[in-house]
């Protein structure tokens, strides 16, 4: 195990990021101090860390605004807190706001990444008890055929601005360990659900909508296939990785858990239901084929037998309860709900989203 003092981590008002926080707090024997620095976009919400800010801010836990792009922002960090470790989820993480308005897209998530970089580089000098964790996605491979696994080995292939921009970071993380010796470890990880995740994306919007008796938008068939992975064993990944992984090492993380978008969105309709007391023909009734997303990729599946094997890695939520926990969440937290769609995200939503 690595000795860990202060942990800086990016994003951690976002949705896995803030998991991940509460993972740290909950789940582990953590117990250096973890530095939150987020910019507070439409995603990112400080309401997600509530109880550990009460609990724990100017102790263990410290939340910082400042934005990944900004290097003397990241400088005056890395020296206040005396950074040994991060790990990197800022990113903009949406692939149809990617596509509506890439810019924002390259600018964080490959600037801010390289920002980030030149700054543990300058910082950690050649030492060589640091550590830099990228948080990647299983969206830089490609989309697969029928058959077939995306492999650490596998050539990137991404095809939306989102995963373009991402894979170009995971390159440079790649080149800052191969031409400067920067101690990084990377992950590659399928479809996250779970508590705190954005109402834009498949899972939240879908179970929002039925709450709401609102359509449900299924893109093109319906027939395009995601890897389903529960949050925090996501996150149970991303530490073993960084207490336990081979430095300059990528590691595949996925649920072994795919869907095909319709059968999904029919048994959050039959769970929903379920919760709520209600005739589940009703919200199947409201399942609504619209335009498919342009250059929508077909199927995404992680072969994630490295990490198994070589860290004991595995999953521990299965899908079924994980979406049960989603779901009563979602259905419990009315006030998180109507804030997040509030503000900058209901202007956004309201001038891209309009004609939909
Ligand atoms: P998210 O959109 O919920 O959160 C992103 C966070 O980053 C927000 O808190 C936001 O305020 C912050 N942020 C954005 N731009 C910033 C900037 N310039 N400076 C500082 N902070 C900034 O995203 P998420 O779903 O939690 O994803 C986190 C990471 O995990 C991303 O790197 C994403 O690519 C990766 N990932 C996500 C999934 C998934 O299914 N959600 C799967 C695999 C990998
Ligand atoms: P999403 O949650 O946006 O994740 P990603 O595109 O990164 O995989 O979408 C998951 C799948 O669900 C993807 O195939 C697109 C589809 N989808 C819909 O059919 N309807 C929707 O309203 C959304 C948000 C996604």
């Amino acid at each position: 195990m690595r000795k860990i003092k202060n942990i800086l981590v990016t994003g951690g008002a976002g949705f896995i990021g803030s998991n991940f926080i509460h993972y740290l707090f909950n789940d582990t024997e953590f117990d250096g101090r973890i530095i939150n620095a987020d910019k507070l976009t439409y995603a990112g919400n400080l309401e997600n860390l509530t109880e550990i800010n009460k609990k724990h801010e100017g102790k263990r836990y410290f939340f910082e605004k400042a934005d990944i792009c900004d290097y003397n922002a990241i400088e005056l960090l890395f020296r206040k807190y005396d950074i040994d470790t991060v790990i990197h989820f800022a990113a903009e993480s949406h692939v149809d706001r990617s596509i509506h308005g890439p810019r924002d897209f390259i600018e964080t998530n490959i600037n801010g990444t390289f920002c980030l970089l030149e700054n543990a580089r300058a910082f950690w000098g050649d030492r060589d008890d640091v550590l830099f964790h990228h948080i990647s996605t299983d969206e830089v491979f490609g989309s697969l055929g029928e058959t077939g696994f995306f492999y650490e080995t596998t050539p990137y292939d991404p095809r939306s601005p989102y995963s373009a921009s991402k894979a170009s970071s995971d390159h440079l993380v790649r080149a800052y360990n191969h031409t400067y010796n920067l101690p990084v470890t990377l992950s590659n990880c399928s479809n996250n659900y779970g508590p705190y995740q954005f109402p834009e994306k498949l899972i939240p919007v879908m179970i929002l909508n039925i709450k709401e008796k609102k359509p449900l938008p299924v893109y093109g068939d319906g027939r395009n296939i995601r890897d389903w992975l529960y949050v925090n064993d996501h996150n149970s990944a991303a530490w073993a990785i960084i207490n336990k992984g081979k430095t300059g090492e990528t590691y595949n993380i996925g649920g072994e858990n795919e869907w095909e978008n319709i059968k999904l969105v029919n048994s959050l309709c039959e769970k929903v239901a379920r919760f709520l007391k209600k005739d589940t023909d009703y919200y199947k009734k409201l399942i609504t084929f619209v335009k498919d997303r342009p250059g929508h990729d077909r199927r995404y599946a992680i072969n994630c037998d490295r990490i198994k094997s070589e860290l004991g890695w595995k999953q521990s939520v299965d899908f079924d309860a994980g979406l049960d926990r989603t779901i009563e969440w979602y259905l419990n937290n009315q006030r998180w709900i109507d804030n997040v769609r509030s503000g900058e995200y209901k202007k956004w939503m309201e001038k891209n989203y309009s004609k939909r």
